[in-house]
């Protein structure tokens, strides 16, 4: 098989997935990670919790009204849930298209700064994601990291690599039938401006799209993942939710070809609260542009459903779970009313997050 053999079933992925008032649940916590999560609410890192856990996500009734993809890591795409049946299958019953994060994590950029990183797992990666295919994932994720510093981070050597590595992935796992969810992440961590933000976003994502024109990578069939344009954490100016859409819009409108069917944000450490907040406003704005303005969240849509959950609540988990999935999908309509269903205001930004 190669990409011409999937080009219309991934422009159909594509499609699906950027729904109108859907967006992405983003569960895809490397083992360390979701260990940190459990550990917040004092449940250990088990393979059985960690079962307990997504099952329950995965068996939410009504999820499918918000929610079009789940992107699962490697674990859970071939678990099983408690009663035997296979994540994906739980997924598959509610109409939820499942999804694998396909790098193998960031490693020190030799060479560069030494905060810069390098997106790993590209060795192979044709073979991986047509086993994942076989397992009924349909999209995949990667994501670049770049740090904003006042020596002059990303430095050319990072976005061009990062950006090259993005392309490298995205045509390799279409190639086995994925849709690449396209992730250049650009780290709260920093004290510059959102003006600052805005400037090198444009650039790092006008070259990751000249990477993916390199190779011949089939944008219909492809999701991008930015981080919002904002402020770093530790500006003392602090830009309005007006201001944060306006330049994240402007942002993607000088640097996203217009034949992407989608955008789904990351929240970054944002809280529940602002990530609705934000991508309400700015599905509330005039634009050029007609891409889908979505979500795909991870501790946005997770962090009170995990408290809620506590180890044992499936009901409660499940409820904050259904509230967040329902307010940033009125949020991608530009519908939503701040405070009008139960989150969380915790900045949920920690410095040198690592994924
Ligand atoms: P956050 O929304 O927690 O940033 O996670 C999204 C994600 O998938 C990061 O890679």
């Amino acid at each position: 098989m190669a990409l011409a053999d999937y080009t219309s079933e991934l422009m159909a992925t594509a499609q699906a997935l950027a729904a109108p008032g859907k967006g992405i649940l983003a569960v895809d916590e490397s083992t360390k990670t979701i260990g940190k999560r459990l550990g917040s609410i004092g449940v250990e890192n088990t393979e059985a919790n960690r079962q307990a856990y997504r099952g329950m996500l995965f068996t939410t009734p009504g999820l499918e009204e918000f929610i079009s993809g789940a992107i699962l890591y490697e674990e859970t795409l071939f678990q099983s849930h408690a009663d035997g049946e296979l994540m994906v299958d739980k997924l598959g019953k509610l109409g939820i298209i499942p999804g694998i994060k396909v790098d193998k994590g960031l490693r020190p950029l030799g060479g560069a700064s030494a905060v810069e990183t390098l997106c790993t797992g590209l060795d192979g990666l044709v073979e991986r994601a047509a086993d994942y295919y076989a397992q009924g994932a349909r999209f995949a994720k990667w994501r670049a990291v770049f740090q904003i510093t006042a020596d002059g981070c990303p430095s050319e050597l990072s976005v061009r690599e990062n950006a090259w590595g993005l392309a490298r992935y995205a045509r390799s796992v279409q190639e086995s039938g994925l849709v690449p969810i396209v992730e250049p992440e650009i780290l709260m961590d920093g004290n510059h401006s959102i003006e600052t933000t805005a400037r090198i976003q444009e650039q790092v994502i006008q070259a990751v799209y000249h990477a993916c024109f390199a190779n011949r990578v089939l944008l219909e069939g492809t999701l991008l993942k930015p981080s919002m344009t904002v402020q770093g954490a530790e500006c003392s100016e602090k830009a309005d939710p007006a201001k944060v859409a306006a330049m994240t819009v402007r942002t993607l409108e000088r640097s996203v070809p217009a034949c992407v069917p989608g955008i789904v944000f990351l929240s970054g450490g944002l809280s529940e609260e602002a990530a609705s907040i934000y991508l309400n406003h700015m599905n509330s704005i005039e634009r050029k542009a007609k891409w889908n303005l979505g979500f795909s969240y991870g501790r946005a849509l997770q962090h009170s459903c995990l408290e809620g959950w506590g180890g044992s609540n499936v009901e409660a988990g499940q409820k904050a779970l259904i509230a967040r999935a329902q307010a940033n999908s009125e949020a991608s309509r530009g519908r939503y009313v701040p405070g009008s269903q139960p989150s969380s205001d915790e900045q949920l930004f920690v410095a040198g997050y690592t994924y």
